[in-house]
């Protein structure tokens, strides 16, 4: 399929990079493409950032057919823009639209269609250390009818917006607790994809988390509500007897592809990790024990996050000393030696765009 381009009259000014913040800024352009029951997807375009007209009736707008995703482009010391594993992301992006009962993407088309709004928009992708393009693909159902159905009309659009560290204190620890009052994704639902209903339904623990300082929480499973999961916008990892480990994949979690990367880089370096069920009282223990000694979270968006403290009740566990453990801070200089290419990428990651 073609893509028709479109480019701004009027581009934007670009925002002061010292003061980014995550996904305030947009850039010059986007991608849209639609889809319906007839023609399938087309009109692919690249046009102008800015406002979509939608009808208040639309499906997405009141039952959640959404998915989206979440990844990066990277400004090389020589200048070069470059993706890591942007093709993992289209592959979760089909996973999430199949459960969400929405149409498949051609992957490779919506990569493409991305390189080439990378292209466009090359001159956005920050400079600044640490500093990078934050790019948000999604679909959404279209159809202007109230009906509680799956919709007859979608749209995949790809916005990207110049983006600092997640966190506001950056590689610095950050402060969880365990939630044991709500819960995000149960086993059979929609923990897996990555689709805004998981996001709105996991916001009310952390404005309870914000108030009392901490950033996020930390999900235990939605069933027996005794193993942990993921956090907010990361997978976590935990350095327990010199082993580290991570709650398997059974249905609920993100399959994160940061998480992915962690443990085959784990795997390279011969440390040993496993990917397991992992029952909140065995942490707590193990704390106990001064066995559990390292705790970090991973995502596209938080990168390698320490963990300084994780409280479960009454017990504050305080790892790595409250300070950036060891392992996490080598995963962090690995992966975003890699991801900036400062370091070989001996897996084969990295897509660089001419
Ligand atoms: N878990 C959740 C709920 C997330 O939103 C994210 C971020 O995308 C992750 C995990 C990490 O996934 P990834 O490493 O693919 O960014
Ligand atoms: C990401 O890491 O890409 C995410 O999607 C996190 C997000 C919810 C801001």
């Amino acid at each position: 399929m073609e893509i028709k381009i479109t480019k701004t009259q009027n581009p934007m000014p670009k925002p002061d990079e010292n003061n980014l913040g995550f996904g305030k800024y947009f850039t010059d352009h986007m991608f849209t493409m639609d889809w319906d029951t007839e023609k399938g997807w087309h009109d692919a375009q690249i046009i102008p950032y800015g406002p979509i007209p939608l009808s208040p009736a639309c499906n997405c707008l009141h039952y959640s057919q959404e998915t989206f995703e979440g990844m990066k482009a990277y400004r090389t010391e020589d200048g070069t823009v470059q993706l890591f594993r942007p093709e993992e992301n289209f592959k979760r992006l089909n996973n999430s639209n199949e459960r969400l009962s929405m149409p498949l993407l051609d992957e490779e088309f919506a990569l493409k269609a991305l390189k080439e709004l990378l292209k466009i928009d090359a001159d956005w992708v920050p400079y600044g250390d640490g500093k990078s393009l934050y790019i948000r693909p999604f679909c959404i159902a279209t159809e202007p009818s109230l009906g509680a159905h799956t919709s007859t009309k979608y749209k995949f659009i790809i916005i990207m917006s110049p983006s600092g560290a997640y966190y506001a204190s950056g590689l610095n620890p950050v402060k969880i607790y365990v939630e044991t009052n709500y819960v995000r994704a149960v086993r059979g639902g929609t923990g897996y994809a990555k689709t805004g209903g998981n996001y709105a339904a996991s916001m009310k623990a952390q404005d309870i988390a914000g108030e009392q300082g901490f950033s996020q929480v930390l999900w235990l499973d939605g069933v027996e509500r005794k193993y942990v999961e993921e956090v907010g916008a990361m997978n976590v990892f935990f350095v327990v007897d010199g082993e580290v480990i991570t709650p398997a994949l059974q249905g609920s979690i993100l399959p994160g592809i940061t998480r992915k990367s962690v443990i085959d880089i784990l795997k390279h370096w011969g440390v040993p990790v496993s990917e397991r069920r992992i029952a909140i009282e065995e942490l707590a223990q193990a704390y106990k024990d001064g066995k559990f000694t390292e705790m970090f979270g991973s995502g596209t968006a938080a990168v390698i996050s320490p963990v300084g403290l994780l409280r479960y009740g009454d017990l504050d566990m305080e790892l790595s000393g409250g300070k950036i453990g060891e392992l996490s801070q080598k995963l962090y200089d690995e992966l975003t030696g890699i991801q900036w290419g400062k370091r070989p990428d001996p897996f084969g990651w990295i897509q660089k765009i001419d």
